[in-house]
């Protein structure tokens, strides 16, 4: 009797005349369990070679990623994608912020000469943005000379020169790179344990070059990693992982700059970039399959996410012009209208249908992407898709770009459609086929709204990846392979929504509303 309720995919979305289904419009079945919430392992990939300790990415938004987001993305295992309304060189920068954030050795120190001044150390640092104020001081042939402490990195030593300032090298402590050879982190922690009160250690060859340094804080966060639940997404480097949206942006006869494109492209790629997200409104098109192209036959490993779709076909096509993973999404999203003024689109859980069976022939990734409202639509979502990407949902976090607004002693963030005419005017416009420019005859697909400050990226993430745990747990899932296989849909009745939310009392306490 249950099979002729809850449906397998197949059954479910082939049945009946042609309708299309969001997440509210369905429910999954529960099933027999013996998997405990907390024990579900909930790690994807989006390519053979980038993996993710949670299926959550933040969107290529204006008011979603930056590196600050980026970072806060990667520290819980998922991925941040930084957007590109800004010039390509602060996307760089942006990239690299990212990178460089936490290292377990890092290799090539920024390092500064000793014919230097305090002054241009700090115009260095304002120049470059740096996070950090302690610079090893290296010779022109790389020999190590000094360690500059940030203490004494301030305006008022202006005109001191570097090596006045600096702990001269008998006062530094380092360690031969042979020694360190096999064990380098657990090397460093030792030191550290050793010497109360010292923060950075650096690392020398037999000629005394620098080649490398630990610090103290990096080493006590991969050591807290070991104990925490969301584990950090890094490279084989041991850095970050981060994504990068790439524009589709044309001459106005229509032309791509391919020189542009495959310069920045490499640019990044050069600062460690894991993944290049080519972002539009229409994917299915001649003029982004081959932008697909173009990138990855001049980077073939490369991670390409590309989209957005919403047919089997679409997948196909991208598939084929070299993407490994697919957006499927068109209008879906919580600051869209494209919907509404274009007339198009399909409801977001059928779009992920289409999208999986032909995800299954191209062995290409597919990824959830706008109308996610709670960590239920995430398990749904889940069930045909290999990741989701969050706008709304994260947008009122902390670290998010947008801007604090108080309106009546509340605190909102400024979250805005990358199809609104505000965010196409610094860039966008490219995304959503406007080549030349935002006019007022420009229709809009997108509009300016807030959302409720949030707090830490980290609750936020934490609250929903219990959530996906949970929705585990009722399907005896002890992974995202095994919610695919077991996943049973119900189609649920206008009534049957209300009764899903609270009702029928006084809510005196809000539940968390992102579960
Ligand atoms: P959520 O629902 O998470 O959606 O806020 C975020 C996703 O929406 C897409 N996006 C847009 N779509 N007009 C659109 O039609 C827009 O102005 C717009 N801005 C963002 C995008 O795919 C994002 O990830």
């Amino acid at each position: 009797m249950d099979e002729d309720f809850l449906l397998t995919a197949d059954q479910f979305f082939a049945q009946g005349l042609p309708t299309g289904v969001t997440f509210d419009d369905v429910t999954l079945g529960t099933q027999y369990s013996e998997v405990l919430p907390q024990a579900a392992i909930i790690e994807t990939t989006l390519s053979d070679s980038i993996a993710l300790g949670i299926p959550i990415i933040s969107a290529d938004m204006d008011t979603v990623t930056e590196a600050k987001m980026a970072i806060g993305m990667a520290l819980h295992g998922g991925l941040g994608l930084i957007h590109y309304n800004m010039p390509p060189e602060a996307q760089i920068k942006q990239v690299a912020r990212v990178k460089y954030h936490v290292h377990g050795l890092i290799q090539e120190p920024i390092t500064i000469g000793p014919e230097k001044t305090i002054g241009d150390v700090i115009a260095l640092v304002e120049e470059k943005r740096y996070q950090f104020h302690t610079f090893p001081v290296v010779n022109k042939q790389g020999g190590l000379e000094g360690l500059l402490p940030g203490r004494v990195v301030k305006r008022r030593y202006r005109n001191k020169p570097v090596t006045d300032a600096m702990l001269s090298r008998k006062e530094v402590f380092t360690v031969s790179q042979k020694d360190i050879e096999k064990n380098p982190i657990g090397a460093a922690d030792k030191f550290f344990d050793g010497h109360v009160g010292i923060h950075k250690l650096l690392v020398v060859d037999e000629d005394d070059r620098l080649r490398g340094l630990f610090t103290l804080s990096d080493i006590e966060r991969i050591n807290d990693e070991q104990h925490s639940r969301l584990k950090p997404a890094r490279d084989d480097q041991f850095r970050l992982i981060c994504g990068a949206a790439i524009s589709s942006n044309r001459s106005p006869e229509g032309e791509l700059d391919k020189d542009a494109l495959v310069g920045h492209v490499g640019r990044l790629v050069d600062e460690g970039l894991d993944v290049a997200a080519v972002s539009t409104a229409h994917g299915f098109s001649k003029g982004v399959g081959s932008m697909v192209r173009l990138i990855r036959e001049q980077f073939p490993s490369l991670t390409i996410v590309a989209g957005n779709v919403t047919s089997g076909k679409g997948i196909e096509f991208l598939a084929d012009a070299g993407a490994d993973a697919v957006k499927v999404g068109q209008g879906p999203g919580s600051i869209c209208t494209t919907r509404v003024v274009a007339g198009v689109g399909v409801p977001q859980m059928t779009a992920l249908y289409l999208a999986s069976k032909a995800s299954k022939k191209r062995n290409v990734r597919v990824l959830a992407d706008g109308g996610i409202t709670k960590s239920g639509d995430i398990v749904k979502a889940l069930t045909l898709a290999d990741g989701v990407v969050c706008g709304s949902l994260l947008a009122g976090c902390r670290e998010t770009p947008g801007r604090v607004i108080e309106i009546d002693g509340k605190l909102y963030k400024q979250y805005r459609g990358m199809g609104s005419k505000a965010a196409m005017r610094e860039g966008s416009a490219a995304r959503y086929g406007h080549e030349r420019g935002v006019t007022s005859k420009t229709a809009a697909e997108g509009i300016e709204a807030l959302k409720e400050l949030a707090g830490s990226l980290q609750t936020t993430l934490e609250t929903l990846v219990g959530g996906i745990q949970s929705g585990l747990g009722y399907l005896g899932a002890s992974n995202l392979a095994e919610l695919k296989e077991k996943a049973r849909y119900l189609r649920v009745s206008p009534a049957g929504q209300l009764e899903s939310k609270p009702h029928d009392v006084i809510e005196v306490k809000t539940g968390d509303k992102n579960t």
